[in-house]
């Protein structure tokens, strides 16, 4: 007689799910591995993992609509003869001309100016859309020097000298040839319609000493008018900070690893770096510890989402936040309108990540001439501005209902942490107790 085993549901390993299979199939099928943008999509500590505790007997609120809540901050006061003045903590990221359209970058600089902040260059150089319609505009200086020259440094308002990123600590950049159109091409001095792929370190250094000599340079060129920040991915954001300044950084910029990227592969964006949440204590502590809190600011990046994201930011010693996808869905990138075409390419609205193809139906991650005509800059702009104001009234309200007069006067003492995990990165008591994890120690 043969046992039968009575009929039970199907079950599904834990490890080998539906995505973990289509990735071994897909490996297997191709032989390459996936390339894609964004950050890490797996679920990681974030600042949802924080709550506000807001105003009680002990502590007294402002009045929400009537009582002042300063949100501006100046950037790069160390050394600069001029630093930048905005009106919000949120600044918009670096992101290359070649993976976005030029009526995306043009939009990006509409947007931030209409709300006060500075947008950024990135790889692939400055575009006259961006820097006319930005009237802040900082110049990034990146290991592959596409784009670079001597010109651009002095009609930027700050300079960022890019050591790396979030999404991708250690790795360089690629952008596949069906995007190196004849301007794309032009502006990095190299052929048209070839995948480059950028360094992932500056060819004339090794160390910190290096980029000492390399920032007194570049403030020599610009006549120690403009601001130099010095951006790092969330790799040891203790160490990284404090040499950073160290080589005289007026700005450091961290970048942890749910931030976003136009294209780099998937098992780096997953499983390189540290998340955003966790970098922030520690680079905070190293400025802390070498008495230049709020005398070096510092600049966190990597999925920002909303008010609430910035506030809590800002409690733990922030003094700006920087964002680059939230920005592009602001503009209409991953807009279920076009979900039709996105169903073509086999993803959905939402999912949409293949950004290196330049395929993009929003016409923002495309250098696709008839694609990109589908951004106006100017509408996009304003969605953007309208998204960064929403962002600094939530960001307000909050701050206001802890009592603060000014979003910098948020403290890690106005928040509590909802798990274990974030308690110790974020340096808070779990909620309900007065349990800090791993005080004193990362
Ligand atoms: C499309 C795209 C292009 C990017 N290009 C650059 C770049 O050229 N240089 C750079 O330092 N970072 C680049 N980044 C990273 C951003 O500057 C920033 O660190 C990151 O997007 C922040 O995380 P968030 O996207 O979650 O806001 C890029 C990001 C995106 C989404």
């Amino acid at each position: 007689m043969t046992y039968r085993n009575p009929p039970t549901t199907p079950r599904k390993s834990a490890t080998f799910d539906d995505y973990t299979l289509s990735e071994i199939r897909r490996a297997a099928a191709t032989g390459i591995y996936d390339i894609r943008g964004g950050g890490a999509k797996r679920k990681l500590p974030h600042f949802d993992d924080l709550l506000f505790l807001g105003a009680s007997i002990s502590r007294y609120p402002l009045e929400g609509y009537r009582e002042r809540c300063d949100t501006s901050v100046v950037l790069g006061s160390r050394h600069a003869k001029k630093p930048i003045e905005l009106k919000i903590p949120i600044t918009i990221a670096g992101m290359s001309f070649g993976s976005l359209s030029g009526p995306a970058k043009e939009a990006l600089g509409r947007g931030a100016t209409l709300a006060g902040t500075s947008t950024t260059t990135g790889d692939g150089g400055m575009t006259e859309e961006e820097r006319g319609h930005s009237k802040t505009l900082v110049y990034q200086y990146l290991p592959s020097r596409y784009g670079m020259n001597p010109r651009d440094l002095r009609r930027a308002d700050a300079i960022e000298v890019v050591v790396g990123q979030g999404a991708k600590p250690g790795g360089g950049g690629m952008l596949l040839g069906q995007k190196i159109s004849d301007r794309v091409a032009e502006m990095r001095t190299l052929p048209k319609g070839i995948d480059q792929r950028s360094a992932s370190r500056h060819p004339d250094w090794t160390g910190p000493d290096d980029l000492e000599i390399k920032i007194l340079e570049l403030r020599e060129i610009t006549d120690w008018e403009k601001p130099i920040y010095v951006k790092v991915g969330g790799a040891r954001p203790y160490y990284d900070t404090a040499l950073a300044v160290k080589a005289g950084a007026d700005v450091v910029v961290v970048d942890g690893m749910q931030g976003g990227t136009a294209a780099t592969q998937e098992v780096f964006i997953e499983n390189v770096g540290q998340p955003t949440l966790a970098c922030i204590r520690p680079a905070v502590q190293a400025l802390q510890d070498l008495g230049m809190h709020r005398k070096v600011q510092l600049i966190v990046s990597g999925g920002i989402r909303n008010g609430a994201d910035v506030a809590k930011a800002l409690a733990l010693g922030v003094d700006a936040v920087s964002i680059g996808t939230a920005a592009l869905v602001a503009l209409g990138d991953n807009d279920p309108r076009w979900e039709a075409e996105y169903n073509e390419l086999g993803t959905t609205s939402g999912a949409y990540d293949d950004w290196h193809e330049g395929r993009d139906p929003a016409g923002i991650t495309t250098q696709d001439p008839e694609l990109m005509k589908r951004v106006d800059p100017i509408a996009a702009g304003r969605r953007l501005a309208n998204y960064l104001k929403v962002m600094t009234l939530e960001a307000q309200t909050i701050a206001r209902a802890c009592g603060k007069n000014s979003l910098h006067n948020l403290e890690p003492e106005d928040l509590v942490a909802l798990t274990i995990e974030a308690a110790a990165m974020a340096g808070v008591p779990l909620a309900g107790t007065n349990w800090i994890p791993g005080k004193n120690t990362f």
